[in-house]
């Protein structure tokens, strides 16, 4: 993918995408959301079915305890950072990502950082934490500290919907990585 043009550019260029089989059983491709130039961005798994009817990332129940910890821990709302995926178009019936939806969809989410160009990145889950730290470690091992990322950090955590399924304690790991990235933001050492 092409380092120079604008993020709204390379919106359109992913709104007509047909690199992958994944663009047979979109509504929306959900491109991703929030300030162009935000220093604080999230990078989720994939569109659900809500995120896949409404074109915006993290819409449904994850994504209201994702707001819900931004505004808590961070003291953002999602207007003041920025939202996106690994993939841009929903996996039937919820599926993970296959490799190659993830490979066709890579050049996307490498682009879109290079140009917001945060300096904290904070991946949910194991698709993205993976994704961009070129690893193969889960998350539980990979969480509970920041990695140097693009010349910033990266901050891996659980994903929303495993916040909702694990309860307070992985909601609790959640939130002590959220500080951490607010404290990376304030230029404090977490
Ligand atoms: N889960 C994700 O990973 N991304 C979304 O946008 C919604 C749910």
């Amino acid at each position: 993918m092409r380092p120079v043009g604008t993020l709204a550019e390379l919106q359109t260029e992913a709104l007509a995408c047909t690199r992958c089989a994944l663009a047979s059983g979109r509504t929306q491709v959900v491109f991703g959301v929030g300030d162009p130039a935000a220093s604080l961005m999230f990078v989720g798994e994939g569109p659900g079915r809500e995120e896949d009817l409404a074109g915006e990332p993290f819409v449904g129940r994850s994504g209201k305890l994702l707001d819900k910890l931004l505004h808590q821990e961070i003291g953002l709302d999602r207007s003041q950072c920025y939202i996106a995926n690994v993939v841009k178009c929903r996996p039937p019936g919820n599926r993970d990502p296959l490799p190659d939806e993830i490979a066709s969809c890579r050049p996307y989410l490498e682009a879109q950082i290079e140009m917001i160009a945060p300096r904290v990145v904070v991946t949910l889950g194991n698709f993205a934490t993976r994704l961009l730290l070129d690893t193969s470690e889960g998350i539980r091992r990979l969480r509970g500290r920041a990695y140097p990322f693009h010349g910033g950090q990266l901050v891996p955590t659980y994903h929303p919907a495993a916040g909702l399924r694990g309860g307070a304690e992985v909601v609790a790991e959640m939130r002590a990585d959220f500080v951490r990235a607010k404290l990376l933001l304030a230029g404090d050492r977490p």
